[in-house]
């Protein structure tokens, strides 16, 4: 009796052992980073700190790491894909790029976070949110400041607006979503087109327009509000804009890519991304989406999802392989064309 029950203890740990591998075992993390370079390089420290973990972090904007997922498909390079906006990750889970994982955080997640995850198929989760806008600079515009979509489209704001390209950057695509979703698809590329003639630069990352109006290079950026407030807050004369006709919001999400070197090491650190202890690095890291983990503090800077008007964006049709591609692809012929 004592024998077997020996060792059923020593099969039990055994098979613990092999199912939990420790820091030792699991060395390095080669992480796709698509938030703010300051925050990539904060949780890539803090991750290493706490597990003896090597993480070699790259940072890309979210369409640039979904492009770089999909050409790595046949031989993956990447472990983990952490942030950037909710459409392109949907996209990678849809095409068999991420793979699917359920983290026992899962139950501590707001509901917005834990619906992304469904909705992939846990194939991806969301790990913060935030609501898109504009931000301006009240140097450069003293009177009248633009309150709506609307008013960007004012001739007085000619080469003063920035926004990116929707094919490298999340943000900028869920612009393109929530024109269509807010105006219909024939109006919303009637909007764009017409804004086309005040858009001097189309950026490549999604918050380098506000960057660009907090030097005062241009007076108006299309950004999530969030990436405004975090000028406001280190100074720049910068006011963060809610559309008074309402606006969508991104669930930045995070994978497991499907085949990557490390998946020991890509579960751990999953796991501890959606940990309060790990939400928290993005507020003192000049980040202020609101966290997906319902105990981890809200930055008191974040701009509140109930403050603004938000449309009922729907991410599954939206971050579909076909939706996004079409939508692109029309970008590309009816707005991108008109700057070449
Ligand atoms: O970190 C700032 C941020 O705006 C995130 O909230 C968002 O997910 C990401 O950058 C989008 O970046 P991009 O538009 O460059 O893909």
């Amino acid at each position: 009796m004592k024998t077997t029950n020996l060792t059923a203890i020593l099969v039990a740990s055994t098979s613990l052992y092999v199912a939990a591998p420790t820091a030792a075992q699991a060395e390095e993390l080669v992480l796709y980073c698509s938030v703010q370079e300051e925050w990539c390089r904060a949780m890539s420290e803090a991750f290493e700190r706490e597990t003896g973990i090597e993480v070699l972090m790259t940072r890309r904007s979210s369409g640039e790491t979904f492009a770089q997922l999909a050409a790595e498909a046949e031989q993956p390079r990447g472990d983990v894909w952490w942030g950037g906006t909710g459409d392109p990750h949907l996209q990678a889970a849809q095409e068999g790029l991420t793979e699917e994982y359920q983290s026992d955080e899962l139950a501590n997640l707001q509901d917005w976070a834990v619906r992304q995850a469904e909705t992939a198929n846990y194939r991806t989760v969301g790990i913060y949110a935030g609501g898109l806008g504009f931000g301006y600079n009240s140097d450069l515009v003293e009177e009248n400041p633009p309150a709506c979509w609307a008013d960007l489209l004012d001739e007085r704001f000619a080469d003063d607006v920035q926004v990116a390209n929707p094919n490298s950057s999340g943000t900028s695509y869920t612009m393109l979503a929530t024109m269509v979703q807010l105006m219909g698809e024939e109006e919303a590329f009637e909007y764009l087109a017409t804004l086309h003639n005040n858009i001097s630069q189309y950026t490549q990352s999604g918050s380098a327009p506000i960057r660009a109006a907090a030097t005062g290079e241009t007076a108006i950026g299309i950004v999530f509000m969030h990436d405004a407030v975090a000028q406001t807050v280190q100074g720049a004369p910068i006011v963060a804009v809610a559309p008074c006709e309402g606006t969508g919001y991104e669930v930045g999400s995070m994978s497991i890519i499907a085949g990557g070197p490390n998946p020991d090491s890509a579960r751990m650190f999953y796991d501890w991304a959606l940990t309060p202890e790990a939400q928290e690095i993005g507020a003192a890291n000049n980040s202020f989406q609101i966290p997906s983990n319902m105990n981890a503090a809200t930055p008191e800077a974040a701009p509140r999802l109930e403050d603004i008007t938000l449309i009922d964006y729907d991410f599954a049709l939206y971050g579909s392989s076909e939706e996004r591609t079409r939508l692109l692809e029309r970008w590309d012929a009816d707005i991108g064309s008109l700057s070449q």
